[in-house]
């Protein structure tokens, strides 16, 4: 029987605190219960000496086989050449960008762990699916040691412009690796456009066609746009049960009728925080008819501790929270609530059924699911808008948002103002529209799409060679 093995740098296992996890999680997990199979990758705990086999849990159809990080992996791997290079090159930040060629032998070197690790598990019949930015070069690791299943590797963050990605070093060999799985999927047209000029500049990244060709066969890569969606029925279903439950009434009781903005992300600089607490801000000076009518909660849990850049997100925030709450404060009344702490999905469906503002404004995002989950969170009869940055991949499927731009706080302003004064018919064809769209590119076409392009690409690979 065919099985899926997923490889991911992380593994949200059960039973452990995947509440952080981002949306790379939630879609493996969706894919690997309908095929059944295997979940490979790190565990989340560092050990002094080398990682062990891996630990093998059976949960249902899904092994969740996960191994340990050397500390010096951890630092070098993770939090250097992932977060540290590929993270800022692939959101076009290059502020928080930084090579270091010790990080990124260790980046290979974990690669080439896993690949290990990875062998004894696999099976003839198995169709491999590599994920994110962590793990590139697997396939050619795997390659190398004879293994002939198809591969496919799905990027779940953006891919940078040739001429940000020319930064890195190292990006050639990064582009050859890529060449070596059956099928390469991107979120979105615009990454595809960029990975395709990327491959075709010969002329300083030396990228040869022998080079786009894949072992022992005389093909080009496969690529395509996958863009990940959610769960429409799943999210509604929640939605509907949190916002009956004690934690969802008793933020409402606080509101006291006022209108409620919401904002759930990761902490991370990628996300526009710091930009979207002084569009609030301006949205009072602005508009001063909003003060003591509108909360603005923002649900950021803390991720990648160890990355200097994320500890200086985090006290900017609270800076800004101290100012803008000093600011603007009634007796009764604090404009941002800044929760540094993760909600279980539940818990957010129900807040998000209850506000009448999504903002989702990452200064570059892959896509962002949290946009998606608002939208499918909401009362149809009664929905709340969504604003949402033009530079996430969300952006390219849900036009019906009020789209903005994140650097312009005045403009972002403008568009919380007109998400809260929206009629009602405007606010319900747009809503209709978009979870048209979120119906349609669900979580179930984008795996199907993905698993079914893999097995064809790896099929006419198979047959001309
Ligand atoms: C993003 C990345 C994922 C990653 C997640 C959480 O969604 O695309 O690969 O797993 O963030 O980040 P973390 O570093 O905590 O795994």
């Amino acid at each position: 029987m065919t099985r899926l093995v997923a490889v991911s740098n992380r593994v949200a296992q059960p039973n452990t605190d995947s509440k952080s996890a981002g949306g790379l999680a939630v879609g493996v997990l969706a894919a690997l219960e309908e095929y059944g199979g295997i979940w490979f990758g790190w565990n989340g705990k560092t050990t002094q000496g080398e990682p062990g086999d891996p630990k093998l849990d059976q949960v249902g159809n899904i092994t969740y086989a996960t191994i340990e990080l050397n500390e010096r992996s951890f630092e070098l791997y993770y939090n250097g050449f992932s977060n540290t290079s590929l993270w800022p090159v692939c959101h076009y930040l290059l502020g928080y960008f930084r090579y270091d060629h010790r990080e990124y032998d260790e980046y290979r070197r974990v690669n080439a762990l896993f690949a290990r690790k990875l062998l004894p598990l696999l099976r003839p019949s198995d169709i491999i699916w590599v994920h994110d930015y962590h793990l590139i070069p697997l396939a050619s690791e795997l390659r190398r040691a004879g293994i002939k299943n198809p591969i496919g590797f799905f990027l779940h963050v953006p891919f940078p412009d040739i001429e940000v990605l020319r930064v890195l070093p190292v990006y050639t060999q990064l582009l050859r690796c890529l060449c070596t799985y059956d099928l390469v999927g991107f979120h979105t047209q615009s990454d595809l456009r960029s990975f395709n000029e990327a491959l075709s500049q010969d002329e300083f990244g030396g990228i040869t066609l022998a080079d786009r060709r894949r072992p022992s066969s005389d093909q080009l890569v496969h690529t395509g746009v996958f863009p990940i969606g959610i769960d429409v029925d799943d999210c509604q279903q929640l939605a509907q049960v949190a916002h009956l439950e004690d934690k969802t009434r008793r933020m409402v009781r606080n509101l006291r009728d006022r209108d409620l903005i919401i904002s759930v992300d990761r902490l991370d600089y990628s996300k526009g925080l710091e930009a979207r607490f002084r569009a609030v801000e301006r949205l009072f000076e602005n508009y001063p008819a909003n003060r003591n009518q509108v909360s603005f909660i923002q649900i950021a849990p803390t991720t990648r501790a160890g990355v200097r850049g994320y500890t200086d997100i985090r006290h900017a925030l609270e800076q800004a929270t101290g100012e803008i709450n000093a600011e603007f404060a009634d007796i009764d009344w604090a404009p941002i609530r800044y929760l540094n702490r993760a909600f279980d999905r539940g818990t957010i469906m129900g807040f998000f059924h209850e506000a009448a503002v999504g903002l989702v404004t990452p200064v570059r995002d892959g896509m962002n699911l949290v946009a998606k989950e608002f939208v499918a969170s909401q009362d149809p009869k009664d929905p709340g808008v969504l604003v949402l940055s033009n530079l996430a991949g969300a952006a390219q499927e849900l036009t019906d948002a009020v789209l903005v731009n994140p650097y312009d706080i005045d403009g972002v302003a403008d568009g919380i103002h007109r998400a809260l004064r929206m009629p009602l018919g405007e606010r319900k064809e747009r809503y209709d529209s978009m979870i048209a769209v979120l119906r349609k590119n669900d979580i179930t076409a984008w795996r199907t799409r993905f698993v079914d392009t893999l097995i064809a690409a790896h099929e006419h690979v198979r047959l001309v060679s």
